[in-house]
């Protein structure tokens, strides 16, 4: 079954910035990936193995009726409209309907970056723990991160006659399972837009730089007071809008010395924990050791692409 074959509930597509994880597949009607639903600006997630569906859908609804450390974390996640039944492919099937963290963007850079060095969760059985841990070894092993995948706008050759015009690069598993450490530090550059570019294109790079640094420290802020989950096998989704890269906004408000909402970053510059089909209750009260070792790393990675 071809891609756009798919069978689907009319007013919902293919997520077609969906950078990882499940997605449509041309001869198995049964595989299903993410839906937008555009006019509502959200995605659709479908719930994975009953398990793991499960589990990520009791997480994002002990979010809405949380306590304290689990209603900070609302800030850090995609915001949650709660299941929703779809028929795709003939199949009816329950979804996850989240915020569309690219929402808005017209040219939407998308990075999923899996955090933890130990990727399977405490249920996993000796074959999963096994697999788990051939993959993406050199990253993981070292910085606690692993790359399944990406798009980045990227200025086209006639940039400078035409700063608008911009090629899109995607890179899936098996590009991030082949990087060593190095690699993964230069495709992190690239997806950042790091070259040598107009000084407008430097002044842009450097607020993003700042906006997603500001956002990861304020996720590692949050890691290192909570004693109550263990997140395995979760990634950080790391979004901007190239569009707004180029052309940091000078607004009226902004020539005229305070910041309108839209001169603010975070207006183009998402970064928000997703995937949660393997959180589990922290053991013995344990923090998060494993997502903050891999969240010091990416903290560490982007701090070198900005001083560099
Ligand atoms: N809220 C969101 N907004 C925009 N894009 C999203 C959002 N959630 C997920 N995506 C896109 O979908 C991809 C896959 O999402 P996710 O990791 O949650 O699914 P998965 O890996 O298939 O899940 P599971 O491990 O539960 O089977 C992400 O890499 C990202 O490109
Ligand atoms: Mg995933």
């Amino acid at each position: 079954m071809a891609q756009s074959e798919q069978e689907l509930p009319e007013g919902f597509r293919q997520l077609k910035t969906q950078v990882a994880g499940h997605t449509f597949e041309e001869s198995n009607a049964e595989a299903v990936g993410l839906l937008q639903d555009s006019r509502a600006g959200c995605v659709l997630k479908p719930l994975g193995k009953p398990e793991c569906g499960e589990r990520e859908l009791r997480f994002y609804e002990s979010l809405a009726s949380g306590d304290n450390d689990l209603a900070l974390l609302r800030g850090h996640v995609p915001r949650f409209y709660g299941p929703l039944k779809l028929v795709v492919n003939r199949r009816e099937r329950t979804f996850l309907r989240l915020e569309d963290l690219t929402r808005g963007m017209r040219q939407p850079c998308v990075m999923d970056v899996k955090m933890g060095k130990r990727t399977w969760d405490p249920a996993a059985s000796l074959n999963k723990r096994k697999l788990e841990e051939a993959k993406y070894v050199k990253c993981k092993q070292e910085l606690g991160l692993c790359l399944p995948g990406f798009q980045v706008y990227r200025p086209s050759r006639s940039d400078e006659e035409h700063p608008k015009e911009a090629t899109i690069l995607r890179h899936g598993k098996d590009y991030g399972k082949s990087l060593s450490v190095e690699g993964f530090k230069q495709t992190m550059a690239l997806f950042f837009n790091i070259s040598r570019d107009s000084r407008n294109r430097r002044a842009g790079t450097e607020l993003l730089l700042n906006e997603v640094l500001r956002q990861l420290q304020e996720i590692l802020a949050w890691f290192q007071r909570q004693r109550q989950l263990h997140f395995y096998a979760s990634s950080l989704l790391i979004c901007y809008d190239y569009a707004r890269l180029g052309n940091p906004p000078m607004s009226q408000s902004l020539l005229n010395g305070h910041r309108s909402k839209e001169d603010d970053p975070a207006s183009w510059v998402q970064v928000r924990m997703i995937d949660f089909a393997h959180v589990y209750p922290a053991e013995q009260g344990q923090p998060d050791e494993n997502y903050m070792f891999g969240l010091r790393s990416l903290i560490q990675v982007v701090q070198s692409i900005l001083h560099r």
